[in-house]
């Protein structure tokens, strides 16, 4: 359940709306005047919240918000959107008969559905807009680019079907090594080629997430599906880097208790920790069921702007650190978990690297028992 600023807990996610707005402006100015751009905001804006990262991704112009499951979907009609919401990836039919109620964009990639949809959808008496994922090598959705014409050719076919769009996805469009991105672009545009041929004209054609739109301005056609980017967060180390982009979340705790050690003390689940010397340890209200990750003796937050050590393992809801080196420290401190204090920053990319994972997966961890506070409205 999605907790909001009327809670008190003393552990939250901070989300700076000012500099999303911030964010959003600068893509704004970077990107090419005629390219649109989809704001993708499934699983809740990666943990942003997805009402209030798409209200303002529509402000900035979005052609379209995009989720991925029906309910999201379905929520943001609720929270009064009205502009085009895309949904990525198969649909079952119970699925598509609420898509076409709620004017949801769908993606349709074979004949039989198609089909379907169009029945359903001239029983309404609706045209329904649908896209066609040509899969280029990702190996998920969509069908096989050596595969695609025939199923394009027909899909363009139903008088209840206003075909809008045709997609594809990079499987790595982040990293130095573009090799299989301009493989994937090659394929996307040989379907493209023959549309053309063929004169089957759609409104947008787009292959681009972030990675895509940083590092390969050749592939951004009509339209790019941006999620990270206006979160602030770049999706690899080595993607271009725009000046001015910021990070929009902090996650933030409070001092909850302090203990002074003796030598020999352990600290923390499966004694991982013991003390070599006397330590003065702070107790966070934070754990591995809030999102961290499941660390032993890894990683630091901020306290007064310094560094302090998570010593022992980490449990469900609380977490041990080191601040003998910061003897200011009182109980209800704020203590940064992720984002800036003082002139220091623990960043996603380094939570990323304690739990072996990617950003992504740091950003849509944080549950939703942390309440999100929103700043800067
Ligand atoms: C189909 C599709 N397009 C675009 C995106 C947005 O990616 P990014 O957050 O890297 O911009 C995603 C997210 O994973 C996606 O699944």
């Amino acid at each position: 359940m999605l907790q909001t600023q009327t809670s008190v807990r003393p552990a939250w996610v901070e989300i700076d709306l000012q500099q999303l707005r911030e964010n959003f402006r600068i893509i704004q100015r970077d990107k090419p005047a005629n390219l649109r751009f989809m704001s993708v905001i499934k699983d809740q804006a990666y943990g942003h919240g997805a009402g209030e990262v798409g209200k303002v991704a529509l402000e900035f112009g979005a052609s379209h918000l995009a989720v991925a499951t029906i309910d999201e979907a379905l929520e943001l009609r609720k929270t009064g959107i009205t502009a085009p919401v895309m949904l990525f990836g198969e649909r079952t039919d119970e699925e598509f008969k609420l898509c076409l109620e709620n004017d949801f964009v769908c993606f349709i990639n074979d004949i039989e559905k198609a089909k379907r949809y169009a029945q359903w959808s001239a029983d309404k008496n609706k045209r329904a807009p649908v896209h066609v994922e040509v899969d280029t090598g990702l190996s998920r959705y969509g069908v096989r680019w050596t595969k695609a014409l025939p199923v394009i050719e027909r899909i363009g076919e139903f008088p209840n079907l206003i075909f809008d769009g045709v997609m594809s996805h990079f499987a790595m469009s982040d990293e130095l090594d573009k090799s299989f991105a301009l493989l994937q672009l090659e394929r996307f545009q040989k379907v493209l080629k023959e549309m053309e041929h063929r004169g089957i004209r759609v409104k947008y054609r787009h292959i681009c997430n972030t990675g895509g739109y940083l590092d390969l301005p050749q592939a951004h056609f009509d339209l790019v599906r941006i999620g990270i980017l206006p979160l602030g967060v770049y999706p690899s180390q080595v993607c271009r880097r725009i000046p001015g982009i910021k990070p929009i979340m902090s996650v933030k705790t409070k001092v909850a208790a302090i203990r002074d050690l003796e030598v020999g003390d352990y600290v923390g689940y499966g004694m991982r920790y013991r003390a070599e010397s006397p330590r003065r340890v702070a107790v966070l209200p934070l754990g591995y069921g809030d999102g961290y990750p499941r660390v032993r003796n890894k990683g630091h937050v901020l306290i007064h702007g310094q560094r302090a050590p998570i010593i022992g393992g980490n449990a469900m809801d609380a977490m041990m650190v080191d601040i003998t080196d910061i003897p200011e420290t009182k109980l209800w401190d704020e203590v940064v978990i992720i984002g800036k204090q003082g002139n220091d920053e623990v960043s996603v990319h380094e939570i990323a690297q304690l739990k072996g994972s990617v950003s992504y997966d740091i950003l849509t961890g944080w549950s939703w028992r942390l309440p999100r506070v929103y700043c800067n409205k």
